[in-house]
């Protein structure tokens, strides 16, 4: 028995559509797509504030800190560390902190949860599976579509510069709960299981998200996310 018996047309479809996208690729590279002129990894990635930060270990965690919103400019939040740096002699970790409270704000505001509008309870292969365990566990298996869908907010597009998170146009289902981006890697699988459960709209603007990435880096990122 085959549980993941796909219906062959949704299969041929999604090679297609990855054809397309590998040929699209292809004729960007003579066109580079434009390159964001919102650069901020002067503070999210690179440069003193950033080396601070993650050297003095402020959060438990390294990706905490590029997953802020700058609260201002970089220009402007890297004049105010350097006015820091040069008043104070030895930075501590408490002042790191409090500049860090002030000029950022936490994690979380680049991301927002939304439904898929064509998610279906019961997918039409589930019922060619004969085990009622394996049944069960499949349908709650695609309940888990119902967690995983999330939109970039308006704001990340306007303010491009206070993110790392790149904004895409349309909903994008993540790999898992504690991711916050789009991964092309995971996307292929995600688009082959989401074909299978007949959300051909959700997989098509997850492509559609790819294609647009396409054409404003001439590449597709490894993740949603300028580092
Ligand atoms: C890491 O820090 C965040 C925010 O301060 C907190 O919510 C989270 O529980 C911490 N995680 C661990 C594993 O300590
Ligand atoms: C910080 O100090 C350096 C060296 O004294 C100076 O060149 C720079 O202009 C100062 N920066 C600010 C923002 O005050
Ligand atoms: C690229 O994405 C994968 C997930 O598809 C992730 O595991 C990996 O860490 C990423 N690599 C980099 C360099 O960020």
């Amino acid at each position: 028995m085959n549980v993941f018996h796909c219906s062959l047309p949704y299969k041929y479809i999604l090679d297609i559509l990855l054809l397309l996208l590998v040929a699209s690729n292809c004729r960007s590279d003579d066109n580079p797509g434009e390159e964001d002129n919102n650069d901020n990894c002067a503070v999210l990635c690179s440069g003193e504030l950033f080396e601070d930060v993650q050297l003095l270990r402020l959060f438990n965690s390294s990706t905490r800190f590029p997953h802020m919103k700058l609260l201002s400019s970089p220009e402007r939040i890297q004049h105010e560390f350097e006015v820091l740096k040069n008043t104070s002699n030895v930075l501590d970790r408490g002042e790191l902190q409090k500049f860090v409270e002030k000029w950022f704000a936490p994690p979380g505001l680049d991301i927002t949860i939304v439904m898929p509008y064509d998610w279906v309870e019961e997918p039409h292969f589930i019922n060619d599976v004969y085990d009622i365990k394996l049944r069960g566990w499949l349908h709650d298996l695609n309940g888990i579509w119902k967690l995983l869908l999330r939109k970039t907010p308006e704001d990340v597009k306007e303010n491009a510069n206070r993110y790392s998170q790149i904004y895409l146009p349309n909903p994008f289902v993540i790999p898992g709960g504690r991711f916050t981006e789009m991964y092309y890697w995971d996307s292929f699988w995600t688009i082959e299981g989401l074909l299978l459960c007949q959300m051909h709209h959700t997989a098509r603007k997850m492509i559609e998200n790819l294609l647009h990435l396409m054409k404003q880096y001439g590449h597709i990122p490894n993740g949603s996310r300028k580092y």
